[in-house]
């Protein structure tokens, strides 16, 4: 017979192993840290220029960053750092290389969401990151799955609970009910109404103390950081449903975009989520915060089933939020919630696949010019790179056959550069800061 002292025995056995993979992986201090590029990287694949003209440019300029040179080697190699040095400061034929942000507005936020486990959320997320802050940007990452896949691959696995969405949730419902406490005693002067009492468990977390910022991790690219997650976060679902009851009034699915609000509107460009396999009190926090919804989807007929009840209980579930209708304090959502853009991006296809490409025409029949034009393709690279943790950006080609590596990253590239297209459409129609 089995208990749970048998299944916290089996556990910590599989903690022990997962401490060795981390060491055998990351560096000898058990931390995650990035690669450098090669001058052929940053050259082709990142500023998409000739890689002769990018050395003429160097030669000519000693004072830009050089990069280092291996022992035996002749290429340069550039910390991230680095790139975006060069970035800021060179043109070519007249064209910066910085990426487009247009002026006046706050961060892009994109929803990386879908019911199944396995569509491929976490590695989108992953890589739409990366890439993101290959092309220059600075990303924020939201973690909003306690399985915490993204905030382990990013290299954050020693996460307390209260510095996860949870603890956002959390301070959000102890800020809010002090609002609305604050707003009906001064109505109707003499009149004040009940006063909403939080429990002791609550209010004493001392989340009230906390900064926006502080709930904000970096991670092992310097232009990314994370709001990361972990195990202990599961029970945010039961929490959030208990605190629903000490006040029904509090919009628990605009938590996360009020955080937001708070940062200043400069501090990143774009917003990444990653979502649980469920819709909840995460899910809803996710795509409520969201100006982008990327669902994405496996090639399979049940992928397609699960896809379609998504769509379906989140369309109910959003509709529900209705009864809130003018009762969300001012902030950059509102209800009804619109999204700017809504994309379905088939992930782990396979395009000699004739099953795949037949669940393609219909995925195109059914949503139409909603499916990106570039499926994720499933890839030996990225089985390979994700049980070492890391993207197809993070794993260095001299490790893989170059080959797979490239076909890898072309298909990531194409995905990732199709989704900037659609958020800087997107970015246009944003209001601008007020
Ligand atoms: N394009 C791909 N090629 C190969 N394997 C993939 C690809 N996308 C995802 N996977 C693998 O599928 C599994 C589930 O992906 P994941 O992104 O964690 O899904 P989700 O976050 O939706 O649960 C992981 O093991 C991942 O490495
Ligand atoms: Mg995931």
């Amino acid at each position: 017979m089995f208990t749970h002292t048998d299944l916290a025995r089996l556990q910590a056995q599989s903690l022990k192993m997962q401490g060795f993979i981390r060491q055998q992986t990351y560096s000898p201090q058990n931390e995650k840290t990035l690669r450098r590029f090669s001058s052929w990287e940053v050259a082709e694949l990142i500023f998409k220029v000739n890689q002769s003209t990018m050395r003429g440019r160097l030669a000519a300029d000693p004072t830009l960053p050089q990069g280092t040179v291996e022992a035996d080697g002749r290429q340069h190699w550039y910390a991230l750092e680095e790139i975006n040095e060069l970035r800021r400061r060179l043109k070519v034929n007249r064209r910066s290389l910085m990426p487009y942000r247009p002026a006046g507005k706050r961060a892009m936020r994109a929803a990386i969401a879908n019911f199944k486990g396995g569509a491929g959320k976490s590695t989108v997320a992953l890589h739409f990151a990366h890439a993101a802050a290959l092309d220059g940007y600075r990303v924020l990452c939201v973690d909003f799955d306690p399985q915490a896949t993204l905030s382990h691959s990013m290299g954050l696995s020693d996460v307390a609970e209260e510095y996860t969405v949870w603890g956002i949730m959390a301070r959000d419902l102890a800020a809010e009910t002090e609002r609305m406490n604050r707003a009906s005693q001064g109505a109707e002067s003499g009149t004040s109404l009940p006063q909403r009492r939080l429990p002791a468990s609550i209010t004493d977390m001392g989340l009230a103390d906390l900064r926006a910022a502080d709930f904000i991790k970096p991670t092992n690219w310097p232009t990314i950081d994370i709001v990361p997650s972990c195990a202990n976060a599961a029970f945010v679902e039961f929490a959030s449903a208990q605190y629903r009851h000490l006040n029904p009034e509090w919009s628990f699915f605009a938590a996360v975009s009020r955080f937001l609000d708070q940062l200043p509107a400069d501090a990143y460009d774009l917003i990444l989520f990653d979502c649980p396999p469920a819709i909840g009190y995460q899910s809803m926090n996710a795509v409520f915060a969201a100006d982008m919804l990327y669902i994405p989807s496996g090639p399979g007929y049940w992928e397609y089933d699960s896809t379609t009840s998504f769509i379906g209980q989140l369309s109910e579930a959003l509709e529900d939020l209705s009864r809130f209708n003018g009762l969300v304090p001012a902030g950059t959502m509102n209800l009804p919630k619109a999204f700017l853009d809504l994309r379905f991006l088939l992930t782990r296809f396979e395009p000699n696949n004739d099953l795949h490409r037949a669940m393609q025409q219909a995925f195109l029949k059914v949503f139409g010019d909603r499916v990106t034009e570039h499926p994720i393709e499933m890839t030996r690279a990225v089985e390979q790179s994700g049980r070492f943790l890391s993207s197809i950006y993070e794993i260095d080609y001299r490790d893989m056959t170059r080959e797979t590596w490239r076909r890898a990253r072309a298909s990531f590239d194409q995905a990732y550069a199709e989704f900037r297209t659609h958020l800087c459409a997107a970015w246009d129609q944003l209001e601008d800061e007020r």
